[in-house]
């Protein structure tokens, strides 16, 4: 046994939970209200880890601060859950002090290994469980502790430079309803779903659906990922985008014969060339071999 003097007995008040340290473990010593009596617990909250030193007793009970769950001060078990307990350390009261046994709280800290690193930001009150109903908490701590050092100058971004966070995603689309703005057709009256861009040009672009697959370039997605999109995209009767990277002959048919390679074209009847701004893609357009497209975005 290792003895380890952990609180002056003078200090403590009733019922009022106090913080200690032993062997990496955080621990919470409360004096009982009504006898001479301690108890010396596993100091963090099961439910998120919040210091229970923080915390309050109500009744028989220490309370969480944060979400108020409730443990039994005397036991470490909780009334309301019996499976939810804070494991109990064997502690006394000798020569004016409480005392632990540092050997027993080191064999359960091998058991329970603590994460915490009570020097960096954070530290002690560091949030290391989190939710799946909180899916943002891990970025929002990271970016509190180490500011845009790790994403760069431009804080998180997705593909393209586009921030994230900014993007709409699927759910926030919304179908105005024909009701709206003309008389909806009867149940058998067909529907086309078809999109013509450029609708006053010489040879305008109709896609099929008005979706299509956007820029990514040969190297950027794999060979085989190219050509599988492109062939969806035919069969959808959609087009695709070159991306301003890399090009593979196998997405524009009707060029093919000015690509060396002799496989056969997987699709591409409508077909978007993209070209960057700036040097990067014309510098590179004869090695990417453009070919006469159907459309190309502008960008600015
Ligand atoms: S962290 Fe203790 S109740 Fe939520």
């Amino acid at each position: 046994m290792k003895k380890v003097r952990i609180a002056e007995w003078s200090e403590l008040q009733p019922a009022s939970p106090a913080y200690a340290l032993v062997a990496n473990v955080d621990l919470v010593i409360v004096r009982w209200r009504e006898e001479d009596a301690v108890s010396v617990l596993y100091g963090r909250c099961k439910h998120r880890g919040a210091l229970m030193s923080d915390g309050m007793v109500s009744g028989d009970n220490l309370v969480c601060g944060v979400h108020y769950w409730d443990y039994q001060y005397r036991t470490g078990v909780s009334s309301y859950n019996n499976e939810e307990r804070l494991e109990k350390f064997t502690s006394w009261i000798e020569d004016g002090g409480v005392w632990v046994d540092e050997d027993e709280i080191v064999a359960w800290e091998r058991n329970n290994p603590q994460a915490y690193d009570r020097d960096a930001y954070q530290g002690l009150y560091a949030d290391l469980h989190g939710t799946a109903q909180e899916p943002h908490t891990s970025v929002i701590r990271q970016l509190a502790a180490h500011g845009l050092e790790r994403s760069g100058h431009h804080g998180p971004m997705t593909a393209m430079g586009v921030p994230g966070p900014e993007l709409p995603p699927w759910s926030d689309i919304q179908f105005v309803t024909a009701q709206l703005a003309r008389l909806p057709k009867l149940d058998d009256v067909p529907v086309g779903s078809d999109l013509v861009i450029g609708p006053n040009a010489r040879r305008p672009l109709v896609l099929d659906i008005p979706i299509f697959v956007s820029d990514m370039s040969f190297g950027a997605l794999s060979e085989e990922a190219k050509i599988a999109l492109a062939t969806g995209a035919e069969m959808a009767g959609t087009g695709i985008c070159s991306g301003e990277g890399g090009m593979l002959p196998e997405e524009r048919p009707r060029t093919a014969g000015t690509f060396t390679n002799s496989r056969p074209p997987a699709s591409g009847s409508r077909w978007i060339y993209s070209r960057g701004s700036r040097h990067f893609t014309s510098r590179r357009d004869k090695e990417r071999r453009p070919a006469p497209a159907d459309t190309f975005p502008v960008k600015r």
